[in-house]
């Protein structure tokens, strides 16, 4: 594909919705969107796609019922478990940025356990946002800066060393960033679709680097 992003990152919503329509619990909908991931995940690979992030938990996610929140937590160790064939097989780079140290000790070493397999993988970088918001991050990088010196903030971000999103898209039909990357999304092209999240698929993935290949992006200049 021409003009393909270098990093496409993905807010993905509509899980609750999308269960909710079937009359099932919203923990079904987080199963089926674990799907969409893997479905998006090989046709990004399959386009040349570098950087695939997807933002699966946000910090204030944290204030929804233990038992989603408990449900989530549950499906990113099995996720995890259960991909790690599929991520060596596709030569996948994992990695999770967010505030770590909000997420179980189980769920951290079983991370860094796929994080380490995986390190030497250079086909693409998949990249899963777990406990993150964008005013955190920036937070807490200036908090490293003021410790450490600099007058940059970039290379504390979480994100340091990750080019900034090319892409950014939206499922459910919410036209938000719901904190997500605030510093980083500053020229990020978005694409709004009003599918939920579970099915977005290869060809709803397809159809968004399209969309991008026609964006012309102009950073302030004029052209
Ligand atoms: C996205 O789906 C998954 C997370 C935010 C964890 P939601 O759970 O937000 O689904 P809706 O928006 O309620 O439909
Ligand atoms: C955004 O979805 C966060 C993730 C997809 C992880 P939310 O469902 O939490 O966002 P709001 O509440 O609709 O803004
Ligand atoms: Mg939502």
């Amino acid at each position: 594909m021409d003009n393909l992003p270098v990093h496409v990152s993905i807010i993905m919503d509509g899980n609750g919705r999308w269960a909710k329509e079937r009359g099932l619990e919203r923990e079904k909908g987080h199963l089926e969107g674990v799907g969409s991931v893997r479905a998006c995940a090989q046709e990004a690979v399959r386009q040349g796609v570098k950087y695939l992030s997807l933002f699966a938990f946000s910090e204030e996610n944290w204030k929804r019922p233990d038992s989603e929140v408990g449900a989530l937590m549950a499906l990113m160790m099995k996720s995890i478990r259960e991909e790690v064939g599929t991520m060596m097989e596709n030569g996948i780079r994992f990695l999770v940025l967010g505030n770590r140290a909000r997420l179980s000790d189980a769920l951290n070493s079983a991370i860094s356990g796929l994080e380490k397999k995986t390190a030497s993988n250079n086909t693409m970088t998949m990249i899963v946002f777990l406990s993150y918001s964008g005013q955190w991050d920036i937070a807490q990088a200036a908090r490293k800066m003021a410790e450490n010196g600099g007058d940059s903030i970039e290379p504390y971000l979480v994100t340091a060393g990750i080019p900034d999103p090319d892409l950014i898209i939206r499922t459910s039909g919410e036209q938000r960033i719901s904190n997500y990357m605030l510093w980083q999304a500053a020229y990020s092209e978005f694409y709004f679709t009003a599918k939920l999240w579970p099915d977005f698929r290869e060809a709803d993935f397809r159809a968004a680097l399209n969309d991008y290949s026609g964006r012309d992006r102009r950073y302030g200049k004029v052209k």
